[in-house]
């Protein structure tokens, strides 16, 4: 167990931030949270560039996961917001760090979208960033912490997979059709889907804010990417239906447009390699423990 610290979390109502919250306080760290709205402990409007000046007052820590959805059509607007949200907000957090004179570590969210679209050969950290529109979101979003990586200040990238949730996210809109026995692979099926347990991304974040020496991109993944092929059938066992529906990828790009083609129909297989040499942890390594644990336990 380390020091408790002070934990500063942009983002805290959303999918990752509310358990992270309640994980990070029964570790004994005392979090507070930064809202656009009266629900959090701190208000900023990213929009106008305000920020509330007290936010950062003896903070050891900034967890960033604030963003507009990804989940939605790509209209220019909503480009906009995908990319501003996350940009500015960073660089108004970055501005009010640099301002301290004990500067607290920073670590961000980020997407294995940094990689691009897909990549024949698997990816680590070392690999270079791709193509597309998240390629580019995610080398803004981390470019904006240079300044403190300048300065010598801690910056942690969570290069994020896709997250396993009832409660959002690409599994949450698949159960459904897939327990009305409606489900089944996508396109070919072959290409390669990088995923993580909710809980184990909550520990990835509870375990970068606490270990001092992980900094740089970290990729948040469990260490066995699958196809769309496995992820199918073993989503099928793990709920107890056949998965005899494929998709044709036409109908993803026609429901979804760029969107689709850049999350669902996305082929990376990503590993986590700095993770691994940390020494993390995962609870739940394996895709059907991890299905079995995200589709039937309270989380
Ligand atoms: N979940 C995933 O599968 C996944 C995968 C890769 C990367 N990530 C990244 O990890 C971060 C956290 O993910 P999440 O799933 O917890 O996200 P989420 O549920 O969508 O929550 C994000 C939070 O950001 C704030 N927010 C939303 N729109 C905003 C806007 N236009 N401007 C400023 N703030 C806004 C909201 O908090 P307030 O309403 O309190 O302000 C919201 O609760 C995100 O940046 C996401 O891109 C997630």
């Amino acid at each position: 167990m380390t020091n408790p610290r002070n934990i500063l979390i942009s983002g805290a109502s959303g999918l990752v931030g509310q358990p992270l919250c309640a994980a990070l306080e029964a570790r004994g760290h005392k979090v507070r949270t930064l809202s656009r709205s009266d629900h959090g402990d701190y208000q900023w409007d990213v929009g106008k560039g305000e920020l509330d000046p007290k936010v950062m007052d003896g903070v050891d820590v900034v967890i960033h996961l604030a963003g507009e959805t990804v989940a939605q059509r790509w209209s220019e607007e909503a480009k906009a917001r995908i990319l501003n949200s996350r940009v500015d907000s960073a660089k108004l957090l970055v501005d009010a760090i640099m301002r301290q004179s004990k500067r607290p570590a920073y670590i961000s969210a980020s997407g294995i979208s940094y990689y691009g679209v897909d990549s024949a050969v698997p990816v680590d950290e070392s690999t270079d960033s791709g193509q597309g529109f998240l390629a580019g979101v995610t080398r803004e979003w981390e470019g904006a912490a240079q300044p403190l990586v300048a300065a010598g200040v801690r910056v942690a990238y969570m290069r994020t997979g896709i997250v396993l949730s009832k409660q959002g996210g690409a599994l949450a809109k698949m159960l459904t059709p897939f327990k009305l026995g409606l489900g089944g692979r996508i396109g070919s099926g072959e290409q390669k889907m990088s995923w993580i347990s909710l809980p184990d991304l909550v520990n990835a974040y509870v375990f970068a804010a606490e270990n001092d020496s992980v900094c740089g991109p970290i990729n948040a993944v469990a260490p066995q990417p699958v196809t769309n092929r496995v992820f199918t059938k073993t989503l099928g066992i793990v709920i107890g239906r056949p998965t005899l529906f494929p998709m044709p990828k036409a109908v993803i790009k026609t429901l979804f447009g760029e969107m689709g083609e850049e999350t669902v129909l996305s082929d990376l297989g990503v590993l986590p390699l700095r993770l691994t040499e940390h020494g993390f942890e995962w609870k739940f390594p394996k895709l059907d423990q991890a299905l079995r644990e995200t589709i039937y336990q309270d989380n």
